[in-house]
């Protein structure tokens, strides 16, 4: 390759080099010290001792129907009318991707020419920046405000919108504020006109009840992308299949659905046992999903006595599997995270989340209660000690 440039592309460039707090937690596991690790995401993980029929997933991963191929774009009609009769809508109106990743990819290709920007909520998933910049598309932030309950602060989302934006990201239940989109906040956002990609994968996961959540499925003007999958929704995200269903408009719908069984029938990425065994999958985890909400309740419950009363604040959650707390501004969230890692707990800050300001620090709520409960009364006195 002499005197020729690399031959890669721009947007895949990334630093790879751990960062100080990641080389902190490799250096304690590799000194053999312990860590409690409260930024588990991934359910199967065997020490979190998770409930999961096992054989019965695997027996409907072995339908034999998946033998023989039979490639339909948007997803085998059968798994789609699952996924319509669970959520409320026809099944022309669902496509099945092996992810919510590449669902994203689906439809920025649908909506955005290479350039284009859509508006993302801050603080929210930290994927956004990668599955933006791989479609050539210029993320813009919106911020989400808290006030004593998490809000779209909606003056600065208009104030972010500009002749290159194509949609609007939501992420109800948020990750990881947990807050929810309400219905008052879904008429906003139509009367914006822009279509609304909406993230759905904690919906779930309710840990109170909530105030008029909105219902994405029964929208009839713009265009309105919900959002999830087998990851969350099943607690088996190795298993690669999630959904989205679209509304609004009839004819925009229909549109949609058209250009969207283009993109599909070109890349035809799930697989066909997880179609098959989809029924079998949604009854098998009833099992995985009530202890999940059991534990999530638990040890949000853990976190917020381990606050009470001190420096702290665990912030209110509606749902999902994290929960944020604020810590006192006389350090930065990641130092805060180095000194919690020299207690033997590691958690990701605030700004791995797009935080702007405040000292936050983000835990997982997948942990094992007791495990949890020490780890978060134990982060809590190491705040208490050090302020
Ligand atoms: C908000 C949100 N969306 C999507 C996902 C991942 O979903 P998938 O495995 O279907 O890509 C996650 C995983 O943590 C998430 O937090």
């Amino acid at each position: 390759m002499a005197g020729r440039e690399a031959p890669f592309s721009a947007r895949t460039a990334h630093d790879s080099a751990p960062n100080a707090l990641y080389a902190a937690l490799e250096a304690r596991r590799r000194a053999g010290k312990p860590v409690t690790d409260l930024t588990v995401a991934n359910p199967t993980e065997p020490s979190l001792g998770l409930p999961y029929d096992e054989a019965r997933i695997l027996r409907a991963l072995g339908d034999p129907r998946a033998l023989r191929y039979a490639p339909e774009p948007l997803g085998l009609e059968s798994a789609r009318a699952v996924i319509g009769s669970r959520v409320g809508v026809p099944s022309s109106r669902v496509l099945l991707t092996a992810s919510t990743s590449e669902a994203y990819a689906f439809l920025f290709k649908l909506l955005a020419e290479p350039g284009d920007e859509v508006l993302v909520p801050a603080p929210s998933y930290p994927l956004f920046d990668f599955l933006t910049a791989f479609e050539h598309l210029r993320p813009v932030p919106y911020p989400l405000a808290f006030d004593g309950a998490w809000h779209i602060d909606f003056a600065a989302l208009r104030a972010a919108i500009g002749p290159k934006t194509r949609a609007i990201l939501v992420v109800s239940p948020n990750n990881p504020t947990g807050h929810t989109l309400t219905e008052e906040d879904l008429e906003a956002l139509l009367d914006l006109d822009l279509p609304l990609i909406c993230d759905e994968v904690f919906e779930t996961y309710p840990l109170r009840p909530p105030v008029r959540p909105a219902r994405l499925q029964t929208v009839s003007r713009g265009l309105v992308f919900s959002l999830r999958g087998l990851s969350k929704e099943c607690a088996l995200p190795q298993l690669k299949l999630a959904w989205t269903t679209v509304s609004g408009d009839d004819a925009q719908v229909h549109e949609a659905m058209r250009r969207l069984e283009l993109l599909g029938d070109t890349y035809l990425s799930v697989g066909a046992p997880v179609q098959h065994a989809l029924p079998e999958l949604f009854a098998a985890t009833e099992v995985t999903r009530d202890a999940l909400r059991t534990r999530l309740r638990e040890n949000l419950a853990a976190a917020m006595a381990a606050c009470a009363g001190t420096a702290v604040s665990a912030l209110p959650v509606e749902a999902g599997w994290y929960v944020v707390l604020r810590l006192p501004e006389t350090r930065t969230d990641e130092a805060w995270a180095g000194a919690f890692l020299e207690a033997g707990i590691y958690v990701h800050p605030g700004a791995f989340f797009g935080f702007a300001r405040g000292a936050y620090v983000v835990l997982s709520l997948l942990s094992p209660p007791q495990e949890f409960a020490s780890a978060a009364a134990a982060l809590v006195h190491t705040v208490v000690r050090d302020v």
